[in-house]
């Protein structure tokens, strides 16, 4: 029984493999989907606020960024994310072939794009009274958004980027496809050398909703923690 108890070690250590990798994953990705989603929204929201005011050079760098931001929100959401791994994977990275950074990279560009578009309809939702109000006591247009569109537009969309996260989470799923053992992939590759898929796949569902479940757990805290300020 020795023997039979190894092999269960093993097993154990590739869900231990799995999870860490499906861990760093999500962490890189989500760190990557926040900046570009910010960087992204931030953009969009300005070019719209001073379209109709700026001049001289600093409107075509706006312009131009703008239109690339579209480009990369169009593309991103109008193709599913296991394409542009695969691509990322194959063709961009043909001779790095480093997975965990590719697979970072794809969920990450993903979900910059789905970032990108709630901050950006929670920037929207901060009444335009809040902008005149941060100009009118001298704020610049950087610092009111810093200081004051930003904070309350975070708050607002606190469950959709929660909801987002989610998302990502279980979305690096799809990494087995270029072969990374994450923990859908250890779960699928132990379930067919036992020819007993229940119990592998079992744990890697368990696995996902207890990291799933805690998460929500955090969100709600820091989410009550936020209302409390505006007692
Ligand atoms: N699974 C879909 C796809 O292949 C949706 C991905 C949604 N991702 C997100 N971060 N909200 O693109």
């Amino acid at each position: 029984d020795i023997y039979k108890s190894l092999i269960f070690d093993d097993r154990y250590m590739m869900f231990v493999d799995g999870l860490i990798n499906t861990l760093k994953l999500t962490a890189m990705a989500l760190i990557l989907g926040v900046i570009l989603g910010v960087v992204v929204a931030l953009i969009r929201v300005t070019w719209d606020k001073t379209c109709l005011e700026i001049r001289g050079p600093r409107r075509i760098v706006l312009a131009i960024a703008n239109f690339a931001a579209k480009v990369y929100l169009t593309v991103i959401r109008g193709t599913p994310v296991i394409v542009q791994l695969l691509i990322l994977y194959y063709v961009v990275f043909a001779s790095s072939r480093n997975k965990l950074l590719v697979g970072a990279l794809s969920f990450g560009i993903n979900s910059g794009a789905y970032v990108a578009e709630i901050i950006r309809s929670g920037i929207m939702s901060i009444d335009p009274g809040q902008m005149e109000a941060g100009r009118s006591l001298g704020f610049g247009y950087v610092a009111t958004m810093r200081h004051i569109i930003l904070p309350q537009a975070f708050k607002n969309v606190l469950p959709t980027l929660a909801n987002e996260f989610i998302v990502l989470l279980k979305e690096t799923a799809v990494a087995g496809y270029v072969g990374l053992n994450d923990l859908t992939y250890v779960g699928n590759i132990i379930g067919g050398n036992a020819y007993d898929y229940l119990f592998p796949l079992l744990i890697s569902a368990l696995v996902y909703l207890t990291l799933v479940m805690f998460f929500t757990f955090l969100v709600g805290k820091l989410e009550r923690r936020l209302r409390n300020s505006e007692r």
